[in-house]
């Protein structure tokens, strides 16, 4: 263990524990959500079962509730609803990582836990720290018990990485196929063309770029965390897009794969937006192999947003993940995404609301139901609305008041079929909407404090459940 190790595994409880009365005492603070215990949080990583738990590390930066130095937080838990936090697991303390312990995935193998990373650097000078001056090295780190550390390595370097590449190549995802070990790194070209390089080893440490998947029109000047995977036969790549048009400030989303994606034959389809709300991004997916399901979680925030919430902030966090999300493939090829099931434990006192009813609950913690048939309007909290207008299957998440959405309008979508169901789910600072079983989502930070909450839907009867 090095000295800046061991300093770090000392000050980051000790910032954990001096944060934590603040913390508890912030009415926003989420019930079943995952969250830094201090600090900043942004993309989930390393994803995975492990040892009969499911494990979800994340990008977490415990000096600084705004963002700062990247470490590896760590939870875990056997319900996807209660979450018990771990030591860190990833610190920056190695000249290959020393900015930065960027994203990355897992892999378990032999009760051990393989760790991919990027290890940051940002070298003094003069650089743009585009095309100089950065290293998005590759990394391993081994742990042999899901919650210690054994080794770190540097397995590549950016001099390693095929050429005609900016120094922004990172966020490997590594999975097996085949009896071979693949990865997609995502990666900014020196023209700043967006695409995902595909590598493969046969040992998990020597990696060789096999392939490159872009599309064939530039779309966006950087992909960030690509994951590869297959559901029922089809392969999907999820990236997050720097630089195309959409309504926040970056994208996210997906293509489904025609032909091998080892081969240059390999095409990408249409991109589809994996979420419409103001706050979705870096998601991420692995495989529940004992349930046979696709989990997908995502950070429930925005990179370089303008708008955000200051008393959280104040009370030295922010952010959040989104909740665990079952993927499935529709006939014609599209994701949905559902709300785990494991989450119908939460629901306790139900009331069936009449259409145009008024509710109150005791708290921001809710989730509402309902099948619906035609244009309907949600209110909450007299300052949240999802307007659906049938005609033109327009969906509009609309906040009319600026304190209760910390500075935000609105975001929209349009539902390929006609909407059938409404399901959210509401916690302590957070909305989720699935649509049509989750054809379309909206996920978002709101800020609604402590105390009732009144809700109320027109145009359709809605069953509404308090939330342990
Ligand atoms: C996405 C991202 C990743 C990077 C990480 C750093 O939000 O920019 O590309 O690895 O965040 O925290």
């Amino acid at each position: 263990m090095n000295a800046l190790q061991r300093d770090l595994k000392r000050l980051v409880p000790l910032a954990e524990k001096l944060g934590a009365d603040t913390v508890a005492a912030d009415c926003h603070r989420q019930h079943y959500h995952i969250q830094p215990p201090v600090g900043w949080l942004n993309d989930p990583n390393g994803l995975c079962c492990y040892d009969g738990a499911y494990h979800v590390f994340y990008q977490y930066s415990p000096f600084d509730a705004s963002g700062g130095v990247k470490h590896w937080g760590h939870v875990r838990s056997t319900d996807l609803i209660h979450w018990e936090p771990l030591p860190v697991m990833l610190y920056p303390d190695q000249p290959f990582d020393c900015h930065g312990a960027y994203s990355g995935s897992a892999l378990v193998e032999n009760g051990a836990l393989y760790l991919y990373y990027t290890g940051n650097v940002k070298h003094p000078g003069p650089y743009d720290y585009i095309t100089a001056g950065r290293g998005h090295n590759l990394c391993l780190a081994v742990s042999r018990d899901g919650v210690t550390l054994d080794s770190k390595q540097c397995l590549m370097y950016n001099r390693d990485y095929p050429s005609g590449l900016s120094c922004h190549v990172r966020d490997p995802k590594v999975f097996t196929w085949q009896g071979q070990y693949y990865m997609v790194l995502g990666a900014r070209t020196l023209t700043d063309r967006g695409e995902v390089l595909v590598l493969q080893s046969a040992d998990k440490l020597h990696w060789n770029h096999i392939n490159t998947l872009t599309t064939p029109e530039p779309f966006g000047y950087m992909w960030e965390c690509p994951d590869l995977f297959c559901l029922n036969g089809r392969w999907y790549l999820l990236v997050s897009p720097q630089g195309i048009p959409c309504q926040n400030v970056y994208g996210c989303g997906y293509f489904a794969l025609e032909g091998d994606w080892r081969t240059k034959d390999c095409t990408l389809g249409q991109f589809y937006p994996l979420d419409s709300g103001f706050d979705f991004y870096a998601p991420q997916t692995f495989a529940d192999e004992p349930h046979s399901r696709r989990i997908l979680l995502g950070w429930m925030g925005m990179p370089d947003a303008p708008y955000g919430n200051q008393a959280t902030v104040d009370c030295g966090w922010q952010h959040c993940m989104t909740l665990p999300r079952v993927l499935t493939r529709r006939a014609d090829g599209r994701l949905l995404q559902q709300p785990a099931p494991e989450l119908l434990a939460l629901r306790q006192k139900n009331t069936v609301l009449s259409p145009g009813q008024a509710h109150l609950l005791p708290s921001a913690r809710f989730a509402l139901q309902a099948p619906v048939s035609g244009s309907f309007v949600l209110h909450i909290a007299q300052g949240a609305e999802l307007h659906y207008t049938q005609p033109d299957r327009r969906c509009v998440l609309r906040f009319t008041d600026p304190v209760l959405s910390g500075g935000r309008t609105q975001r929209e979508v349009l539902l390929d079929d006609a909407c059938r169901s409404l399901d959210v789910w509401g916690d302590a600072s957070s909305l989720e909407v699935f649509l049509n079983q989750g054809e379309a989502v909206f996920s978002t930070r709101y800020y609604p404090g402590a105390g009732p909450l009144a809700i109320r839907l027109d145009g359709a009867a809605a069953s509404v459940y308090e939330l342990e």
